[in-house]
């Protein structure tokens, strides 16, 4: 098992008129194997952002433990906790990120810098760019880039570090058709290699085009609920 989530819940503090919490995602167990796929759906507000933020490292939950290789990650300080995060767990997360005063390849290269072993993957990041067509953005600095631009460096970064597990937070949302299938062709190959990748979704129509088994997880008002297909 690579990854295992123990009773884990999230509250968030809100004013409201009689309590000042209220439970984003209720008391959910969970189990992610090596090499797996799993599709996270749901409304807006439902909780899947909050969900994959704690499955990610990126959260610590309310209540409950994320054992990754067995390993409690919020057992370990922030910055063990940063370091084991950038070395295996690569993240997309939503909306547009990026830090806007470095290049294109700068970007992408950063967790390799920062984190990474010291082989250059520089080769790596341009083979990437160039199966998500935006080898030409090289040199661009991140502040000129389109949404969907930005969302396939965003993609890239996370798989830069070769992690074992990949969490993406709607990364197709602003894709046409050619970048999505690209997209998913590189999550494919990830898997096929024994990277477990969760990917939030709204559209079943990308899943599709994976050609490995996907256990979908549905959130409903903070209540996750698994469905395989
Ligand atoms: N930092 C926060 N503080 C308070 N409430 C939050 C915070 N983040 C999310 N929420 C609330 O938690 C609920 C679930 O949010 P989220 O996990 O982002 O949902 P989803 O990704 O499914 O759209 C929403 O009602 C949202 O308003
Ligand atoms: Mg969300």
């Amino acid at each position: 098992m690579l990854l295992r989530a123990e009773g884990i819940s999230r509250d968030y503090f809100r004013n409201g008129r009689d309590t000042n919490f209220f439970t984003a995602v209720k008391k959910t167990d969970l189990e992610i194997e090596k090499g797996s796929c799993t599709a996270v759906s749901g409304r807006s507000g439902s909780g899947k952002t909050t969900l994959i933020n704690m499955l990610s490292g990126l959260l610590t939950p309310t209540e409950g433990r994320v054992l990754f290789d067995g390993e409690d990650i919020y057992a370990m300080s922030d910055s063990t906790r940063a370091a084991f995060r950038n070395r295996n767990i690569g993240i997309v997360p939503q909306g547009q990120t990026g830090l806007k005063s470095l290049t294109v390849l700068e970007n992408i290269l950063l967790p390799a810098v920062m984190y990474g072993n010291e082989k250059d993957k520089t080769e790596k990041a341009r083979k990437l760019m160039k199966q998500l067509s935006i080898e030409d953005l090289e040199d661009v600095f991140a502040n000129e880039l389109s949404g969907g631009e930005l969302r396939r460096m965003a993609i890239i970064r996370a798989m830069i570090n070769s992690p074992r597990m990949i969490i993406a937070d709607e990364p197709t949302g602003d894709l046409d058709d050619i970048s999505t299938e690209a997209v998913m062709k590189l999550f494919d190959d990830c898997i096929k290699n024994g990277c477990a990748v969760i990917i939030v979704t709204h559209e079943a129509e990308c899943l599709s085009l994976l050609d490995v088994p996907v256990t979908t997880l549905r959130v409903d008002d903070g209540v996750i609920k698994t469905q395989s297909r």
